[in-house]
C-alpha cells in the first residue's frame, strides 16, 4: 500500500461536508489495489517526474473506478454483495446512498482535477478530458453498456473485445495517458494503445480468476458465470486462458522496449500483475 497516496485521499475526504455520502465514500474508496494509480506513478517515476504530480488527477482516477465498482454491484446491475472484502455499498448503506455516492464520486473526480495546484490550465483540460472521454460512452460506459445487453450465447469474439477495450481498457487509456499529459509529451497513439493492452490483459484474468480463485480471495463476488455474462471463458477453457493472457504479457513486453521513458517502474509493477 502506498502510504502517501492513501493519505493525500484522506485528506481531500477530510476536508469534506460531513454527511451521509461522504462516509459512504469514505466506505467504498478503502480496500481497492489502486492498480490505475500506480500505473500513472510508474510511468511518471520513468518519466523522471516525482509520483506526487500524479496524485490529483490519480486520485480522480480512483473516484471513478469507485463509482464504476458502486454502480456494478447494484441489483440492477450484476447484483453483487461483496466488494473490496466488504458488504457493497448498496448494502452497507442503502441503494439510494450506493447511486448518489457513485454520482458524486465521478462528479468530484473534475472537480479534484480542475482545482488541483499541480497542474496548469492546459494540463487540467487534457486530464478533465481524457477522463470524460474514456469512462464515458466511449469507453467505459459503452463496455458496460455492451456488458449487459450481451450475454454467453454471443459467441462473438469481436463482440468480448469490444467489452474489454471499453469497460475495462477506458480506465487504463486513462491512467496511461495522465502522465503523457502531466509530462506534455505529444504521443497520444503510443499511451493510448498501452493502456489498451493492459486493459485487456487485466480483464482476461479477471475473468479467469472468476473461475480459479475464491469470492474470499477476491473479496468481491464472482458473477459473470450466474449472470451469464459473455467472458473470455466461452472461448477457451482454464488453460488456453492462461495461455492467451502468457501471449499478451510478451506482446506487452515487446511493445514497452518502444517506450519513450524508463520502463523500469512499470515493469515491476507488471510484473506484480502477472503474478496475482
Ligand atoms: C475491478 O477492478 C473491475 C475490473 C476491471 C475487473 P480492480 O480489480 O482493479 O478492483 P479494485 O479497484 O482493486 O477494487
Ligand atoms: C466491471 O467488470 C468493470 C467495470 C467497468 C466496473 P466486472 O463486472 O467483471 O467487474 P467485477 O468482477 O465485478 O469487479
Ligand atoms: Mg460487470
Ligand atoms: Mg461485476
Ligand atoms: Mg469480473
Amino acid at each position: 500500500m502506498n502510504n502517501n497516496f492513501e493519505n493525500h485521499i484522506k485528506n481531500y475526504l477530510d476536508g469534506q461536508r460531513v454527511d451521509l455520502i461522504l462516509q459512504a465514500s469514505e466506505y467504498a474508496l478503502e480496500g481497492g489495489k489502486r492498480f490505475r494509480p500506480e500505473i500513472i506513478f510508474a510511468i511518471l517515476k520513468g518519466m523522471d517526474i516525482p509520483e506526487e504530480k500524479g496524485y490529483d488527477a490519480a486520485m480522480a482516477l480512483e473516484f471513478i473506478q469507485t463509482y464504476s465498482l458502486i454502480h456494478d454491484d447494484l441489483p440492477a446491475m450484476d447484483d453483487d454483495d461483496l466488494r473490496r472484502g466488504k458488504p457493497s455499498l448498496h448494502k452497507a448503506f442503502r441503494e439510494d446512498i450506493a447511486i448518489l455516492t457513485g454520482d458524486q464520486l465521478l462528479t468530484d473526480s473534475f472537480r479534484i482535477v480542475s482545482e488541483s495546484e499541480d497542474y496548469d490550465d492546459e494540463t487540467k483540460v487534457n486530464i478533465i478530458k481524457t477522463l470524460s472521454t474514456y469512462a464515458g460512452r466511449d469507453g467505459m460506459i459503452y463496455g458496460q453498456l455492451l456488458d449487459v445487453t450481451s450475454g454467453n450465447k454471443d459467441l462473438d469474439m469481436d463482440k468480448l473485445l469490444l467489452i474489454q477495450e471499453n469497460k475495462t481498457a477506458g480506465l487504463f487509456k486513462i491512467a496511461c495517458l495522465i502522465p503523457m499529459y502531466i509530462a506534455k509529451l505529444n504521443q497520444e497513439e503510443y499511451f493510448t494503445r498501452l493502456g489498451s493492452m493492459i486493459g485487456h490483459i487485466f480483464q482476461n484474468q479477471d475473468d479467469l480468476f472468476d473461475v480459479i480463485k475464491s469470492e474470499e480471495e477476491m473479496g468481491k463476488n464472482l458473477s459473470d458465470i450466474r449472470n451469464e455474462k459473455l467472458t473470455a471463458l466461452q472461448f477457451c477453457d482454464v488453460d488456453g486462458l492462461k495461455k492467451l493472457i502468457q501471449k499478451e504479457f510478451d506482446e506487452l513486453s515487446v511493445y514497452l522496449d518502444e517506450a519513450s521513458f524508463d520502463t523500469e517502474y512499470l515493469e515491476e509493477l507488471l510484473k506484480r500483475l502477472k503474478e496475482r
